[in-house]
């Protein structure tokens, strides 16, 4: 007779299998790695400590009395990343399609528990095909216990969601209340309805992959924050994006004591900028300029690409980057810019990071599209954000800083603490073109040439406002400063914010225009 021991040592064996051989070889001809790979490549070796592996569904309908598998579809428990207490979840697809039972849910809704009582970062790996469909409504109960405790969570603990399979219907609504959302091209997708309904109701016909895959998120839909082309490859990334966070809302990011800056990069810096101010250039090559080496870790690439967002290190100190994009629509706010950048400058504010935003925007984004979506609603949002966060925030302006937009760019007015600019910023409510041409438009309607007497009024106002002086008068910028200057500056302003205590009036919370 077995002796007890290596009964348990069995019964552990057959957790592990899964649904079974067949259906794990099934998952790595699709090139997907099974549930327990995923968590043995994400946490620190032998670090993972498993909590309910034998927990197993009560069920009876539909032949599920005859369906038992140990675990329940589901791998929770705890480990570590880089030394670093995270709790995890993932998804085992060869277990009835990683379909959410009432346990499933349990048991995700354990890990996050503990995971909120002990102040550490929650990782969910998603391969599901939905809603245990033989359960019916306990299972749909089992998603709201899960989106409840998100919404809970959010703020508290980072929270990550990577999609490494099906990822439908309501869902998807819980890696849409975490704070990063990770997913694999070509094996991972995520939509409300799927390609048959969808052709169903508007005849679209498009495929899971257009519709809802790692690149139509990262592009068009911004729901997703990184794509990986395959699992490995995502799994590291998750570990590497961790390193930036703090444990909790409570903590301050961890601060490696090594850290690399080539020094050629103070002179690189003051050649990124074309003379010509209608001449794009890459914000992301400024942004390299003065953080630390290969320290960008940057978010959303592909979306909305007129605003750079991203972590950075500056001595090994973690900060939030907002950057306007000259090389993208000349780096105008849209809708999606403006979603784009205050949802991040909330995460940052929410755990602690400081940000560091770098300016050059001639506005916003004019036209109906935008104006009947929403600019206004959508724009109010990063205004809104930058307002309350209470975090250090330092803004150097290196050339555009145009009408509303500037008011927006985490100015002074906004509660910045330090805003620096450029000899080359223009700080003004408009370009000097325009403004000339509205201040201007008698004196250019009745001139004998207009065309000379627009430039020579266009000239007259860039004299005056195409410059940081203007600004520097009035104390809306502290200083001007050389671009070789910017990182020793950052560096320095952000030290002498360390001990930075602002809180917000007391509120239940505020009403962020959603
Ligand atoms: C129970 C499921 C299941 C589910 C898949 N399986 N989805 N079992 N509930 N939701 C089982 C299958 O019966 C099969 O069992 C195994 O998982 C693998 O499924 P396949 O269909 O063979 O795999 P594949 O061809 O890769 O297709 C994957 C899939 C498809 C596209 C995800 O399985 C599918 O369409 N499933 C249903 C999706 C769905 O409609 N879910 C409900 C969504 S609504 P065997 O025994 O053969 O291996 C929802 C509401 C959430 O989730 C609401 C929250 C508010």
């Amino acid at each position: 007779m077995m002796n007890k021991n290596e009964d348990l040592i069995k019964r552990r064996e057959d957790s592990h299998l899964g649904g079974g051989q067949a259906r794990i070889d099934k998952q790595h001809q699709q090139g997907k790695l099974s549930a327990r790979e995923r968590v043995t490549l994400l946490l620190d070796e032998n670090s993972f400590n498993e909590i309910g592996q034998f927990v197993e569904h009560r069920a009876h309908t539909f032949g599920l009395d005859k369906q038992h598998f140990p675990g329940d579809g589901v791998i929770t428990g705890f480990g570590t990343i880089h030394g670093r207490l995270v709790y995890v979840f993932s998804q085992d697809f060869t277990v009835l399609g990683g379909s959410l039972s009432e346990t499933h849910a349990a048991k995700i809704c354990r890990i996050m528990d503990l995971a909120m009582k002990n102040g550490a970062p929650l990782i969910g790996l998603n391969d599901s095909g939905g809603a245990r469909i033989q359960e019916g409504v306990v299972s749909l109960a089992g998603y709201a216990d899960i989106f409840y405790r998100n919404t809970r969570a959010s703020g508290v603990i980072p929270q990550i969601s990577v999609i490494m399979g099906p990822c439908a219907g309501g869902a998807v609504y819980s890696p849409a209340l975490t704070d990063f959302v990770f997913m694999v091209e070509e094996t991972s997708y995520m939509f409300v309805t799927g390609p048959n309904v969808v052709k169903t109701v508007t005849h679209e016909e498009v495929t899971s992959e257009d519709l809802g895959g790692a690149k139509a998120h990262a592009e068009k839909s911004g729901v997703n924050h990184f794509i990986a082309a395959n699992d490995v490859e995502c799994l590291k990334k998750v570990r590497d994006l961790v390193t930036y966070f703090p444990q909790n809302a409570n903590e301050l990011p961890p601060r490696p004591s090594q850290f690399e800056f080539s020094e050629n990069k103070l002179t690189t810096i003051g050649q990124v900028m074309p003379d010509n101010i209608n001449v794009p250039y890459d914000m992301r090559k400024i942004v390299e300029c003065v953080i630390d080496d290969k320290s960008f870790r940057e978010v959303q690439e592909d979306f909305a690409k007129n605003i750079v967002i991203g972590f950075g290190r500056l001595e090994g100190k973690t900060i939030g980057i907002v950057a306007n994009q000259p090389a993208a629509m000349a780096g105008v706010l849209d809708i999606d810019a403006s979603r784009k950048g205050a949802r991040f400058v909330r995460f940052c504010d929410a755990f602690n990071i400081p940000l560091l935003v770098f300016e050059d925007v001639p506005g916003f984004l004019p036209g109906t599209d935008q104006e009947w979506r929403g600019i206004i609603t959508h724009g109010a949002k990063l205004l809104y954000a930058f307002s309350e966060a209470t975090v250090p925030r330092i803004t150097v302006i290196t050339r555009k800083a145009y009408g509303g937009a500037f008011d927006v760019m985490n100015s002074k007015n906004i509660g910045a603490d330090l805003n620096y600019a450029w000899p080359t910023a223009e700080i003004a409510v408009m370009g000097a073109k325009g403004a000339a041409e509205i201040i201007f438009k008698r004196e250019i309607a009745e001139a004998a040439n207009p065309e000379e007497k627009w430039k020579e009024k266009e000239a007259e106002y860039a004299d005056l406002f195409a410059n940081p002086y203007r600004a520097a008068e009035r104390g809306i910028v502290d200083d001007v400063i050389l671009p070789s200057e910017t990182r020793a500056k950052v560096i320095a302003g952000f030290k002498m914010l360390e001990n930075k205590a602002e809180t917000l009036p007391h509120k239940k919370h505020g009403n962020i225009p959603l």
